[in-house]
């Protein structure tokens, strides 16, 4: 393309401007002649780079596997349909998951968009079960990520339960889709009681009528899961026979003093047995009765009448669960957070609400465990939380856990250990993983806790605010995560640092 210098002229002009000028234009013109062929010269030299093995080398790039060739590549542009195209560069790119369920975002890859549904991808084999496992570096996005979810979700028809929501982040999101929270801790705070029945469903999990009876012995094993999980984070131990037995006991002679059964009075059929429900085999008298449970009695104490908890699930329930809401959520905030007691509470109100949440006929649900990791230094809760997973899964419930290191697990006990095995069961049974940034100190533990490729390492270590690799089942993807202004705004957690103005 030729291009031509000329001057603006207004008014008259002499001879020797009019000279002047037509100088100055060859001149002009000339430079820019110059400056053009610097940048043809230079753009060739780039692309000569490129063939020349600058950025590319012509045999292919190093390191094992990259199909490496001795004779040059030559590249030629080529249209096709993606039918096609799927056949002649297999392995190349994701086709996706498909469109079913709530929008996530992008898929870096495929440069498609991602969306996610646990129960559709289940139905369809593609994850042997709902549950989630969302772990990653304190503000990398997680709750961002699970909030969006929940709020997207909500127009499939699908509910949210957060149980404990330490920070209270989630009040915000919960009230804008009309679900209701509960407020714990503080001076008007509400009172749960752990030991409240809960749903009675009309079929268990085996499909068989629930008859009185095993209603009985359903709420019964509720209860003592409950509490010995709590008795064994208090005793810093797993229990022995003799807790088992007096817990039973107590928990038996409980019910039979009617009325509703509360954890204080658990606590002193424990320490002073009034044998309503008789003795159990292997304790002769009331006093070895009172010696077997003696330690779980006191244990139990502590959370009832001292500590951080008291006050909080000494009492029958002051609010009721609400399964027709979209949403609900236990806010904690109240609670020091600090406070050694916060994964107990914890433990109680996800007892609560699962109980609350029993049976098949409430339509698929997300229960979202935030702050999980501060359950993992306590198996005996880990355990039961487990257990409850299995349960719930048949119920169509996708359980998600929120975690921020996955060195957190090595903490739980030794490689091998049983204490680690129930930690790493809880991970086992997500079939959904989605990891956010990790410091690099996380990276080791991430690639052996979750059996990580080393690119998929080296993509997580370079993740930036709100994007996540997604394992799904065998699958992976490289996603961000997108939000719309409102969603923003209602999911920030930054306002205190300054980026919520
Ligand atoms: N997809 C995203 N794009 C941009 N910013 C995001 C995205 N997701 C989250 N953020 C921002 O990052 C901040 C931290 O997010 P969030 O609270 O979800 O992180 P977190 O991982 O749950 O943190 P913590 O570990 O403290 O619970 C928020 O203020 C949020 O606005
Ligand atoms: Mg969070």
């Amino acid at each position: 393309m030729s291009r031509r210098v000329a001057t603006l002229v207004t008014g008259e002009r002499t001879r020797a401007q009019v000279r002047e000028a037509s100088r100055a234009e060859r001149h002009r013109a000339a430079e820019m002649r110059r400056e053009q062929r610097e940048r043809d010269r230079q753009l060739k030299a780039a692309q000569k780079a490129i063939w020349a093995g600058d950025y590319l080398p012509p045999e292919g790039e190093a390191g094992p596997r990259m199909g490496r060739s001795l004779v040059p590549a030559h590249a030629r542009a080529e249209r096709a349909t993606t039918r096609v195209l799927r056949t002649q560069y297999p392995f190349v790119a994701e086709e996706g998951l498909g469109s079913a369920g709530a929008y996530i975002g992008w898929d870096k890859l495929s440069r498609t968009a991602f969306c996610f549904d646990p129960f559709e991808l289940y139905a369809r084999r593609i994850i042997s079960n709902p549950n989630i496992t969302v772990s990653g570096a304190i503000g990398s996005g997680k709750s961002s990520l699970m909030k969006c979810l929940a709020l997207r979700s909500a127009a499939f028809g699908r509910k949210t339960f957060v149980p404990g929501d330490v920070k209270g982040e989630w009040t915000p999101v919960v009230k804008a889709a009309g679900g209701a929270v509960i407020s714990i801790g503080g001076a008007d705070g509400a009172k749960l009681n752990p030991l409240d029945e809960g749903r009675r469903p009309e079929r268990d999990l085996d499909g068989k009528v629930v008859t009185d009876e095993l209603w009985a012995r359903t709420v019964q094993r509720q209860r003592h899961s409950l509490l010995g999980a709590l008795t064994s984070a208090l005793l810093g131990r797993p229990l022995d026979q003799d807790d088992h037995t007096a817990l039973d006991t107590a928990i038996d002679a409980t019910v039979k003093r009617g009325g509703v059964p509360l954890v204080p009075t658990v606590v002193e059929e424990l320490l002073a047995p009034s044998l309503t429900a008789g003795l159990p085999l292997g304790a002769a008298t009331s006093e070895q009765l009172a010696a077997m449970g003696r330690a779980a009695g006191l244990a139990l104490q502590r959370i009832t009448r001292t500590g951080d908890l008291a006050g909080m699930f000494d009492g029958p329930s002051t609010v009721r669960f609400d399964p027709a809401a979209p949403m609900m959520s236990v806010d904690l905030r109240n609670i020091p957070q600090g406070s050694e007691a916060l994964p107990l509470l914890m433990t109680c109100t996800g007892s609560w609400m699962e109980s609350a949440l029993r049976g098949a006929d409430l339509g698929q649900r997300y229960m979202i465990y935030e702050e999980a990791h501060r359950l993992m230094p306590l198996p005996g809760l880990l355990d039961r939380m487990r257990d409850q997973f299995k349960l719930t899964r048949a119920w169509g419930t996708a359980n998600v856990i929120v975690i921020h290191r996955l060195s957190d697990l090595d903490a739980v006990g030794a490689a091998g250990s049983r204490e680690r095995a129930v930690a790493e069961g809880l991970l086992a049974d997500t079939s959904t993983r989605v990891v956010y940034r990790q410091e690099s100190d996380q990276l080791e533990a991430a690639r052996r806790t979750l059996g990580m490729s080393e690119a998929a390492v080296r993509a997580v270590s370079h993740l930036i605010v709100g994007s996540g690799l997604w394992m799904v089942g065998k699958r992976t993807f490289l996603v961000g995560h997108q939000r719309t202004r409102w969603e923003a705004q209602v999911t920030d957690t930054d306002a205190g640092m300054g980026a919520g103005a």
